[in-house]
């Protein structure tokens, strides 16, 4: 697809993997709806950059736990931009603990965010996207899923099951809207934790000895969705980690 004046929504657009993938579809020409929750300045940071490249980009704020929030969301964007090409679902959280820590209730809040709304946007995006034009879904997985380990059991799941979703999709889906997704290693310390030594974590852990970048995972989401025979795909990004 050449994504020059077409449109993408992102979510979770105005921190780390989000930012820089906004970023990255700003510089080749892509229009955005840029989803935030609570960082409004890093995603008004992305439109006002786009602006400098001469590309419209728009901000609105939904808490994609919540169903009506998320369907205004794509409203927006439709009464915005007339339709949405593509669609990038990147927002989730990162809870901790292990199967007999999660609550019912931990559960539920993990697979809201991280599963319900990405799969209550892939229906809403189908369902706008009109007839005679294609579009493409990005789902943003997690490369955890491939190493078992008994951590962060809930949020494991939900990525699990995104895995499971974006194959499921990419069937229901074809041929008009291809829906893969990338499963990132290490890129970044973990939010408030910026003081890990992420040298000596990916000389412990990760073959090609360095972690990755937000950057990284932009340049995979460009060639999603610059090429077109490509549908049901995880693509593992984890400096072999995974292996
Ligand atoms: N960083 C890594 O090394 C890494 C590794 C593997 C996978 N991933 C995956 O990559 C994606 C991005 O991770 P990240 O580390 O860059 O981001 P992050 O720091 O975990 O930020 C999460 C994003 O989710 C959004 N969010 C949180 N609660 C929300 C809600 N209720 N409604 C809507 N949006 C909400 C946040 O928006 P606001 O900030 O606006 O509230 C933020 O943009 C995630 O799917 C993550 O699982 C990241």
């Amino acid at each position: 697809m050449e994504i020059a004046g077409k449109t993408a929504l992102v979510t979770g657009s105005g921190v780390r993997l989000g930012k820089a993938i906004s970023r990255a579809l700003a510089e080749n020409g892509c229009q955005l709806v840029l989803h935030y929750n609570s960082s409004a300045e890093g995603s008004e940071e992305v439109r006002d950059y786009a602006a400098t490249l001469g590309v419209k980009a728009l901000t609105y704020r939904a808490d994609l736990t919540n169903p009506d929030e998320l369907r205004a969301l794509v409203s927006f964007g439709t009464a915005e931009f007339g339709h949405l090409d593509i669609l990038i679902n990147n927002s989730a959280i990162y809870l901790s603990g292990k199967g007999m820590d999660t609550t019912s209730e931990l559960l539920e809040k993990q697979f809201r965010l991280n599963l319900f709304a990405p799969v209550l946007l892939i229906r809403a995006f189908a369902a706008q996207l009109p007839e005679g034009l294609t579009g493409k879904v990005v789902n943003i997985s997690d490369a955890k899923v491939f190493r078992h380990q008994p951590d962060h059991f809930a949020y494991r799941l939900t990525k699990a099951a995104v895995n499971e979703m974006t194959l499921m999709f990419a069937l229901e889906l074809a041929p008009r809207i291809t829906v893969n997704a990338i499963a990132p290693g290490v890129m970044l310390p973990l939010a408030g934790r910026e003081d890990t030594d992420m040298e000596a974590l990916a000389e412990r852990r990760i073959p090609l000895k360095r972690v990755g970048s937000p950057e990284i995972i932009a340049e995979n989401v460009l060639h999603i969705l610059w090429q077109d025979f490509m549908t049901g795909t995880i693509i593992r990004v984890d400096g072999g980690e995974g292996i």
